[in-house]
């Protein structure tokens, strides 16, 4: 018999129903300036990362008998890098599970704890890419504002109230991505309270969280002592993305059921990158504090700079705050009459590249189209100094003045 037909490639429901990648690949990322600045991703400056010193822990790690670290190891993740995590986090190391970075934990999460359909409770505006890890799961949304101080808890309950049934709630509580608000102490004990009252469990995505300018971070104790919160880190902003490697807090009933799901994927995070991760932070215990207060410096540093260059620039024109934390800043126009996307395409043209505020609601009710997200970690003063410079002559194509 001779096969001369080829049948079509079969693709399943959960890859056709995958929506096509929001944000990124879009108009502001196309055609730009060979001398563009870009303040688009939340990205680390390279020369605050330990390259060096990953360098030599590396090393050291490779030179152990046996060379372990090129071995298989536990689903779990590695000693000694979950015990430094789970002493730092303040819980037993059982309820530690190292991930192949943040975005990684929120899809084990989303898998662990939906079903199909269910509805989420998501912050809004939102980290966009939450909502395309829900495709997985093909949830449903419901938008919880966000404001100065975090997610909304009024509104949430407000919701719960009125017979909402969501399984799971996505926020970020500390230096919110977009909008830099964090959750105080008293709501987080509320959002913690209503998960355990309603039934659902919340995801704290709590990448920046290390990331605090003054006084130190919001306590996190309340998520970690409930077994409502499936609390979700990464070393991507402190130890660089590349490394690709978090971890997650979870309730101790869920660990069995999320390294059963793991050990029907991956198996497990690089043994490589987690002994030497483990290795450079217990080798020099204080080297992790030292590395971020210099990194918390110099981002405060960038902070202040481009707050002060647009007030310089463009004066009234943006409504903008130095953050307590974290890498953004989230400038509000004051002029309600100007064309946010013609100012983003204007200040394309002028070759500065940042990610309008319209990229980030997950429904109505937020003022988000009227803001910019200007992510600043990586880049030099002098040339915040020039974005705030080439974003006021986009500006004044508008307003003529
Ligand atoms: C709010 C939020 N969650 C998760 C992530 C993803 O982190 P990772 O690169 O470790 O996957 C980011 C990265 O920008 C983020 O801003």
């Amino acid at each position: 018999m001779s096969l001369t037909t080829t049948a079509p490639a079969r693709r399943p429901a959960l890859i056709t129903g995958f929506t096509a990648p929001k944000g990124f690949g879009d108009a502001t990322l196309r055609d730009r300036r060979a001398d563009a600045i870009e303040l688009l991703g939340g990205i680390p400056d390279p020369q605050l990362l330990p390259a060096l010193e990953l360098a030599d822990a590396t090393a050291r790690v490779l030179a152990r008998p046996g060379v372990p670290a090129l071995q298989y190891s536990r689903t779990e993740g590695i000693s000694p890098l979950r015990e430094w995590i789970a002493a730092r986090e303040g819980v037993p190391v059982e309820r530690i599970i190292i991930t192949n970075g943040g975005f990684h934990g929120l899809s084990l999460g989303i898998q662990t704890v939906l079903e199909r359909g269910d509805l989420v409770a998501v912050d809004n505006p939102v980290f966009p890419l939450f909502l395309r890890g829900l495709e997985l799961s093909a949830a449903q949304i419901l938008p919880i504002r966000v404001g100065a101080d975090g997610l909304d808890i009024d509104q949430l309950a407000g919701h719960l109230r009125a017979g909402a049934h969501p399984a799971a709630l996505y926020t970020v509580p500390d230096f919110h991505n977009p909008t830099q608000g964090t959750l105080p102490a008293g709501a987080r004990a509320e959002l913690v309270r209503l998960a355990e009252h309603y039934g659902f469990t919340v995801f704290a995505d709590n990448p920046y969280r290390e990331l605090w300018y003054q006084g130190g971070p919001e306590s996190t104790s309340v998520f970690n002592e409930s077994d409502r919160v499936i609390h979700i880190n990464t070393f991507t902003k402190t130890l660089g993305p590349g490394l690709r490697l978090g971890w997650v807090v979870v309730p101790a009933q869920l660990a069995p059921d999320i390294v059963a799901l793991r050990s029907r994927q991956d198996s497990h995070s690089s043994t490589l990158v987690q002994a030497i991760v483990g290795e450079l932070l217990t080798h020099d215990p204080g080297l992790f504090d030292t590395t971020l207060g210099r990194a918390r410096r110099v981002y405060r540093g960038r902070a202040e700079t481009l707050v002060a260059a647009l007030e310089r620039e463009a004066p009234g024109a943006f409504d903008a705050t130095v953050p307590d934390g974290g890498l953004f800043l989230w400038p509000r126009l004051t002029d309600d009459a100007l064309d946010a996307d013609r100012l983003a395409a204007d200040a394309s043209a002028e070759g500065i590249e940042y990610q309008r505020g319209s990229f980030f609601p997950s429904g109505p009710g937020t003022d988000a189209a009227r803001h910019l997200r200007l992510a600043y970690g990586h880049v030099p003063e002098a040339q915040l100094d020039e974005a705030a410079a080439r974003l006021g002559r986009a500006l004044r194509k508008q307003t003529g003045l």
